[in-house]
């Protein structure tokens, strides 16, 4: 692959602008509002995949938004790698708080990103990293040098729960048949320190609405005498944790898979340093779980955290009023062993007990996934670590990460086949969050990553 470099060198203007027009739909699954937006973003990916070379191009068609499938089938006989994104994004609010539109992207050098970044929602999650695979194939296409089969699986409802991937890759099981899963969905420790994820953590995503008298009160009438469902609400929700930041939800942690003391000293060693992440975030102190490390917080222990509250009046002013109803969003990240199905009924019992009289309550549970382990000694991991040494001139530090796809446990379980996370982004780059972005620098690596990785693939496959 000589001509990569080259090659890259001369086409990257080209693939810069090419991704910010994709980056202009605001192709947000969670909202209906975005509907028309969203769907022709899966016709852009297709197009796009098209014009790379691929020769099967399907919009396939489901009770959701539509999942593109392509292929580039050069020999039966050789390795088959599919490559799996998602085009959707998450909502962009709060709005106020961009810089810059986030359906707009605009160029701009921050300290990471010396070379610049793009700032648009979905620039890193995921039309960015979705993007340097049609870039990359482009590339192996074009220049002769495809040395693997090659099938795309893009899905436009990977924020929203991936329930219509799940039934498509249950119902394909043939056509999606492959030898490994290749997703850059994740990220790295640093452009300079660069990591593979080997695991995502599992999530249960659950409602809960409690509900004390039949309408709003006067809370000077009615004030102390009857349950208020939002001092119920943050009362039962404080109680989840105890005085170490343990859940409380009883069998919670039965399953939890404890890595040894060996495996931990290991995670330890990845470069941290505790102050920059203090800094970067503007906190004085962590918090988190007793016993643990903060690396170890975010990746291989569970987490309970609300991820919104609301009831009563919040408007403008003052009114004195005792809500009727109260409610919460609460997300529970899980790792190995623990089962997403199991948690929610173990979370749903116990929040129903502890219930005071005097109010109902109700778990509305949404949707979840299992956690994810990739093992190390795999082809396609020994593949992506020489990928990264030879784009990177660094081998990369295996990385457990403390998000979620859940759809790769499916994958595994269905499909029978490991998925590598080579993820090019930084923590830093602001997903789901206001003023999201991806630096060029990275975006360019990543497409010089990927075809590197089909090569050793293909080697180590032989
Ligand atoms: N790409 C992210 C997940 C991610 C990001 C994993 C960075 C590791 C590192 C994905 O799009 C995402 O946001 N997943 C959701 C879960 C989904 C069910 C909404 C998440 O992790 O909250
Ligand atoms: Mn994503
Ligand atoms: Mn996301």
């Amino acid at each position: 692959m000589q001509n990569l470099k080259k090659y890259i060198n001369e086409h990257k203007d080209r693939f810069i602008n090419e991704l910010i027009e994709l980056l202009k739909f605001p192709s947000i699954s969670a909202d209906s509002t975005y509907k028309e937006a969203v769907i022709k973003t899966a016709k852009a990916v297709a197009d796009r995949l098209d014009e790379a070379g691929c020769k099967k191009v399907e919009l396939c068609k489901t009770e959701g938004y539509p999942i593109i499938y392509a292929e580039k089938i050069i020999d039966p006989k050789l390795p088959t790698v599919l490559v799996y994104g998602h085009y959707d994004v998450q909502p962009p609010d709060p709005i106020n708080l961009w810089t810059s539109p986030p359906f707009e992207p605009v160029i701009k050098k921050t300290d990471l990103h010396p070379q610049g970044a793009i700032f648009a929602r979905g620039a890193c999650d995921d039309k960015g990293q979705m993007y340097m695979h049609v870039k990359a194939l482009e590339y192996m296409i074009s220049e002769n040098e495809l040395p693997c089969n090659v099938k795309f699986m893009i899905e436009g409802e990977e924020e929203v729960g991936s329930v219509n991937l799940s039934k498509y890759v249950k119902a394909h099981q043939k056509k999606l048949e492959n030898d490994v899963i290749l997703i850059s969905d994740t990220g790295m420790i640093a452009n300079d320190v660069p990591s593979i994820t080997t695991g995502l953590r599992g999530l249960s995503y659950v409602e809960v609405e409690v509900t004390g008298p039949n309408r709003d009160l006067h809370s000077g009438l009615y004030g102390g005498a009857v349950a208020n469902p939002i001092n119920v609400l943050t009362k039962m929700i404080a109680s989840l944790h105890n005085e170490n930041n343990h859940i409380t939800i009883p069998g919670f942690y039965d399953h939890v898979e404890e890595l040894s003391k060996g495996e931990r000293e290991q995670m330890g060693k990845a470069p941290f340093s505790l102050n920059d992440y203090k800094d970067a975030l503007a906190i004085e102190a962590v918090y988190g779980e007793k016993g643990y490390t903060t690396n170890e917080r975010n990746s291989i222990r569970p987490t309970l955290d609300v991820n919104g509250i609301w009831g009563g009046y919040t408007g403008e002013g003052a009114k004195t009023v005792i809500a009727s109803k109260a409610y919460a969003k609460i997300s529970m990240r899980l790792v190995p062993h623990q089962n997403w199905e199991t948690i929610t009924t173990l979370f749903k019992n116990h929040f129903e007990n502890i219930a005071p009289k005097g109010v109902t309550v109700k778990v509305i549970p949404h949707h979840g996934g299992q956690a994810y382990v990739t093992p190390i000694d795999s082809i396609g991991y020994q593949a992506a670590s020489k990928a990264y040494e030879a784009a990177f001139g660094k081998t990369p530090i295996p990385q457990r990460s403390g998000g979620s796809i859940p759809i790769v446990a499916l994958f595994e379980d269905v499909l029978k086949s490991k998925t590598i996370l080579m993820g090019f982004g930084l923590d830093s780059d602001a997903i789901h969050s206001p003023n999201e972005h991806f630096g060029i620098w990275n975006y360019l690596k990543g497409i010089e990553t990927i075809p590197l990785f089909y090569k050793y693939f293909s080697e180590l496959s032989k």
